[in-house]
């Protein structure tokens, strides 16, 4: 098992990952938690395959389990799920001693955080993620949000769990797709603060391999977290280097309505797109956005940017929510493993970005 403990000035927590570890969380959660009362937020799919194990472990420990489920997707980021997830755990008289656990992908750990950090003034939750990414990013740094339909995270907070328990073995039921959606943000990390790992991630040919070795990639991952969000937990400066790729990423993904590309497939592109352009203008050593393709294309994801006029992309770029007024925030990298915040004027930004 690896453990790490996030310790932040207000609050510590554990992360737990080991394979397994969800057949036994109920001796687990006991340690954090003595009294009877929890709710599961969960999807449909992770409830069809795991939900009936979870709650039966639960109440096998002596917990009294209710479960909201929501439909799988980003559209139950939304307002009007939300409203409905109060309603249930109202239904369910939970108060602020009960517990909430998130049970799935990045959407429900939002979505539930969410809810945890404003249902009755806030009340406590855990984290058991169930995707890639969410095992490596979003279980992990207290962002919790909701979509408006006028953007993706609208409204949220910092709001951390009690503990993250992750266990690298429900990844086998996750659809190929959304691996490959996880390794973009591995492959991220990698090419921010380690260079060992970016290795590593070379050595993998199979999907047999990148399960052998799949538990010590998401202890790196979430160590490169962790680290960063102690440093800097409400993004004013380090946690910034998290975005590397996201700022051509994002664009895309609004681009195309967030339908033609999934978040990971959209950094990916990012990702080799202003790699490939610093390196042409001398900041980045030579070579290193063929090797970033090289995995990219390893994982199924893309690197192209798609065909597709510029200015919409930079008009994206510039009404992003995290740019500045007159300037954005970019993440470069001199090499693998070593990477840098640069403040550009808006106006030179396209240099930055496109060939
Ligand atoms: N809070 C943060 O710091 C942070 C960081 C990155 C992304 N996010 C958010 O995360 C969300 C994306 O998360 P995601 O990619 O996990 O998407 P998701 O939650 O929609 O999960 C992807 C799909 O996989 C299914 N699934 C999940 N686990 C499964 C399993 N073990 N077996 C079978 N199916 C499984 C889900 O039902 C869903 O259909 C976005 O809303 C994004 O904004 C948040």
């Amino acid at each position: 098992m690896y453990k790490l403990e996030v310790k932040l000035p207000q609050k510590s927590y554990p992360i737990l990952i080991k394979r397994g570890i969800i057949n036994d969380i109920g001796n687990e959660i006991k340690k954090v938690f003595n009294n009877k009362r929890i709710i599961i937020i969960t999807d449909h799919n992770v409830q069809r395959i795991y939900g009936e194990a979870l709650s039966e472990n639960l109440k096998s420990y002596g917990f009294e389990v209710n479960t909201i489920s929501v439909e799988a997707g980003e559209n139950s980021k939304s307002l009007d799920v939300l409203t409905d997830v109060y309603n249930q755990l109202l239904d369910a008289g939970m108060t602020r001693k009960d517990m909430i656990i998130a049970f799935g992908g990045g959407v429900v750990g939002d979505l539930a955080g969410f809810a945890a950090a404003t249902f009755l003034r806030g009340i406590r939750y855990i984290q058991i993620p169930t995707s890639l990414l969410a095992q490596i990013d979003s279980s992990i740094g207290g962002k919790v949000a909701v979509n408006l339909s006028r953007g993706k995270n609208l409204v949220g907070n910092f709001y951390h769990p009690e503990a993250v328990y992750i266990d690298p073995d429900l990844l086998k039921t996750l659809p190929e797709r959304f691996l490959h959606d996880g390794m973009a943000e591995v492959i991220k990390y990698s090419c921010i603060k380690d260079k060992e790992l970016f290795n590593r991630l070379r050595e993998i040919n199979t999907e047999l391999d990148l399960f052998t070795i799949i538990n010590e990639i998401i202890y790196s991952c979430c160590n490169i977290k962790k680290g960063i969000v102690e440093k800097d937990e409400k993004e004013a400066g380090e946690r910034m280097l998290l975005n590397f790729g996201h700022t051509i990423g994002h664009a895309i993904e609004k681009a195309f309505n967030y339908e033609g590309y999934t978040h990971g497939e959209a950094v990916a592109i990012g990702m080799y797109c202003i790699v490939r352009k610093s390196e042409s203008m001398g900041i980045t050593k030579e070579g290193t956005s063929d090797s970033i393709k090289e995995l990219l294309v390893k994982f199924k994801l893309p690197f192209e940017l798609p065909k597709i006029d510029f200015n919409i992309l930079l008009e994206a770029i510039n009404l992003d929510k995290k740019s500045e007024s007159e300037s954005i925030n970019l993440v470069l990298i001199n090499e693998i493993g070593e990477s840098f915040i640069k403040k550009i004027e808006k106006e030179k930004v396209a240099q930055y970005l496109f060939s």
